[in-house]
C-alpha cells in the first residue's frame, strides 16, 4: 500500500498504520523542506519506529570540468536561495542523520552524486544548469548577467562534449533498533 500526502501528515498516517510493516521514503524532497517539515519527518520516524530511506537530498557541492570562475559564486547563490526562508537546504542530510540517530535509529548515508557528461541527456543536463541559475539569480540578481554568459558557456561545453559536471547527493537510510 503506498500513502502520499504532506509530509506534515506523515506521524498521523503512520499512527494509522497502528505498527504495520512499512518503509518511508522519498526523493529529492528533504532539502526543499522548512526546518520544521524535516523535523516532523524525522520525529514520525522516531515515533514509530520505522525504517526510512531519504534518497538524492542535494548536498551543496557541484564541482564543473572545466572549471570556471564564476562556478564558485553562482554555486553559492544556489545554496543560499535553497537556505532561503529557514530551509535548511544543503544542510538537510546532516540535520536529518542527527535527529534520527539521537532518536535511537541507526543511520547510515551514501553519497550518490549525479555524474552529467555529454553522452548524459543533453535537454535534461540544460533544464538542470537553467534552473539552478534561475534559483541563483533568484537568490542574487546581481548575478544575471554572469550566468547569462556561463550558461552559454556551459551549453557550447556541453554541445562539444566537454562538459563534465558532478552534483552531490546523499542518500540516508534509517533502521529501528529492533
Ligand atoms: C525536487 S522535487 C522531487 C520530485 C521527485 N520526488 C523526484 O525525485 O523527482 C521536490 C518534491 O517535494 C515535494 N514537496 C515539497 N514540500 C512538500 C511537503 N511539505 N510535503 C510533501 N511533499 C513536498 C514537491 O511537491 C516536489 O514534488
Amino acid at each position: 500500500m503506498i500513502i502520499d500526502g504532506s509530509v506534515e501528515a506523515l506521524g498521523q498516517m503512520l499512527g494509522m498504520l497502528g505498527g504495520e510493516p512499512c518503509l518511508v521514503t522519498c526523493s529529492a524532497v528533504l532539502d526543499v523542506l522548512t526546518t520544521d517539515q524535516l523535523a516532523a519527518v524525522c520525529q514520525a520516524v522516531i515515533d514509530n519506529q520505522v525504517p526510512a530511506l531519504f534518497s538524492l537530498t542535494v548536498t551543496g557541492t557541484a564541482t564543473m570540468d572545466p572549471a570556471d570562475v564564476q562556478d564558485r559564486s553562482l554555486l553559492a547563490a544556489f545554496n543560499d536561495h535553497q537556505r532561503r526562508v529557514g530551509r535548511p537546504g544543503p544542510d538537510a542530510v546532516e540535520l536529518a542523520v542527527n535527529a534520527l540517530w539521537a532518536g535511537g535509529l541507526t543511520v547510515r548515508t551514501q553519497e550518490t552524486p549525479w555524474q552529467l557528461t555529454a553522452s548524459s541527456d543533453s535537454v535534461f543536463v540544460e533544464r538542470l544548469l537553467q534552473e539552478r541559475l534561475d534559483a541563483a539569480v533568484a537568490q542574487d540578481p546581481g548575478l544575471a548577467s554572469a550566468a547569462t554568459t556561463w550558461f552559454q558557456l556551459r551549453c557550447a561545453q556541453l554541445a562539444l562534449g566537454m562538459l563534465r559536471i558532478e552534483v552531490g547527493h546523499r542518500d540516508i537510510l534509517a533502521l529501528p533498533a529492533r
